[in-house]
Formats: structure tokens, C-alpha cells, sequence
């Protein structure tokens, strides 16, 4: 179905899913980096405790850090099963085989209607990194690899929220939880990709690079023989497949090997 037209810039408030469903356009979007909410404070328990029955939904806030297995849930189950893609089906109908019907269940079906619109309108070339932690986050990965393809996940890059917590003086058995998941998938497998860099500490330039050239530059002093004869070191080199044994290898410096020409090659 055509969105409704939008002005550039557009600043929306309120939910995402019938705002990306109505106004988002296939194939629009360069990079989506969601933060969802989720309260992994809240115990397991409490996360995967029966929810029998049909709540009030509207008894929940909108936008509450929790989910309840409740009509919406199971009707956006529902929809996810009977007209979704069939990965996305056979994961739906397969986690509520063994999660059952509770808080968890509901959060994943919740995620997984908004995966689904926001790999649509994604371009070919487009990114997609969704914040989460690991009290989900493995369920999250199933769930893109059903939406994105598993030949589509790039990454898990962990990030390190805080020290180690101090709860072990207070009886706690396990290590600490300081990290958050940020999962890491494109579109396709011809994807923008810019480069990122960090400045070296102080630390590391003043022993690794200690001489200074003539024109201020600094620079460091190394042995650039290799320590077996024939060298000890390997390199990437990327070349062009042949179709006959006796030609000559080409580098393949358009990165052909992306998308493969159709034809025998050797
Ligand atoms: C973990 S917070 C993100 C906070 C934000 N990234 C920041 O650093 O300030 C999750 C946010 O998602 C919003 N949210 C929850 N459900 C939503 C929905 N269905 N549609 C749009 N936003 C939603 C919440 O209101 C909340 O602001």
C-alpha cells in the first residue's frame, strides 16, 4: 500500500508501528539504530511467568517498560504467523512453543512486527543496529537472522556500560552485568560502510611511536625483515575468477567477488 505523503525532517511522536506502517516508504531509509525500551532489571520470574488469559491492555501504559500477553499481543501473534514471511512465521509460532505465553513472549512479538516494517523500508544499502542486552538479546538474534537473512548479521559489538558492580560483597553468585548488546545487520550484502576511527592514547603513541622526525612527525623504528625465509606473514589478495586455467589472475579491485559474475570459474 502507498504511504501518506511526509515533508522532509518530519519529527513524529508517538507509535512507531502504525507511523512506519503509514507514512514510511519501501526502501527509504539509509541506517535505523533503535533503542527499545526494555526493563532487564525486572527478574526472570517475573519475565517468563504464565500470563494466563487476557488482560486489559489498556490497563498498561503506553510506552511502559514492560509487556503483557494480553489481546494485542495475540493478535499481532496472529498476523506475524498467518501473513508474515515464513521464517518470520516459523519463528513466531516456534518461540511461543517454548517461551509460552508471558511478558518475554509478548515483548518478542511487540519487536518483531517493528523488525519486520523496519527491514522494509530500508534501502538495499542500508544498516541496522538494535540496542538491547542480554536478557533478550538472544531471542533478538533469531528473530533478525528470520527478518534480515543470517548471512546479513555483521556484528555483536558489546558495549561495556559500567565497572565491575560491587554486588558480590553483597552475596551475589554470578559475575557482574555490565554490558549491552548492539546487533549489527544490513540489508544486503552490498552495504554502506564508513570506516571508524579512534585517536591512540597518549600511552600507546608515547611507547610505540617515541621518534620524531625532522619536520615534527612522529614515527617508530621496527624490523621489517621476516623472521622465516619466504616470510611469516599473510596477506589478502582478491582476485577476479578465471574462466580458463591459462589466464592470467587479475586483481579484483571493484570487488567483484560481491556479486559474482554468473559462469564457470576456476
Ligand atoms: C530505552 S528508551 C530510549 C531512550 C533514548 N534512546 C535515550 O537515550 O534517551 C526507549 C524509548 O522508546 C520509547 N517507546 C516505547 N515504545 C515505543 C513505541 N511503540 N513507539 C515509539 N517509541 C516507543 C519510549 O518512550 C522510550 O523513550
Amino acid at each position: 500500500m502507498p504511504t501518506k505523503p511526509i515533508s522532509q525532517n518530519t519529527l513524529f511522536y508517538g507509535d512507531n508501528l502504525p507511523i512506519l506502517r503509514e507514512y514510511i516508504a519501501d526502501e527509504s531509509v539509509d541506517l535505523v539504530y533503535l533503542d527499545p525500551p526494555f526493563n532487564s532489571n525486572r527478574s526472570y520470574n517475573v519475565l517468563f511467568r504464565d500470563e494466563k488469559g487476557r488482560e486489559a491492555d489498556a490497563q498498561v501504559e503506553a510506552f511502559e517498560d514492560t509487556w503483557h500477553w494480553g489481546e494485542e499481543a495475540e493478535d499481532l501473534w496472529n498476523e506475524l504467523v498467518t501473513h508474515g514471511a515464513p521464517n518470520v512465521s516459523a519463528i513466531m509460532g516456534a518461540l511461543r512453543q517454548v517461551i509460552h505465553e508471558n511478558q518475554m513472549m509478548a515483548y518478542l512479538v511487540m519487536m518483531t512486527a517493528r523488525l519486520v516494517e523496519l527491514h522494509r523500508v530500508l534501502k538495499p544499502t542500508g544498516s541496522l543496529y538494535l540496542h538491547c542486552d542480554p536478557t533478550a538479546s538472544h531471542y533478538l538474534k533469531i528473530i533478525l537472522d528470520s527478518v534480515f537473512g543470517p548471512k546479513t548479521f555483521r556484528n555483536e559489538v558489546s558495549w561495556k556500560r559500567s565497572s565491575a558492580h560491587s554486588d558480590t560483597r553483597q552475596g551475589m553468585e554470578r559475575y557482574g552485568r555490565v554490558r549491552d548488546v548492539l546487533l549489527f545487520y544490513t540489508k544486503s550484502s552490498d552495504y554502506t560502510w564508513n570506516p571508524q576511527y579512534t585517536a591512540y592514547t597518549q600511552d600507546y603513541i608515547d611507547s610505540e611511536y617515541r621518534h620524531l622526525a625532522p619536520d615534527g612527525r612522529r614515527y617508530k623504528e621496527t624490523d621489517v625483515t621476516a623472521a622465516k625465509p619466504g616470510g611469516d606473514t599473510e596477506y589478502d589478495w582478491q582476485v577476479k575468477r578465471r574462466s580458463r586455467s591459462d589466464e592470467k589472475w587479475q586483481s579484483d579491485l571493484e570487488n567483484e567477488f560481491r556479486s559474482p559474475k554468473r559462469g564457470v570459474g576456476i
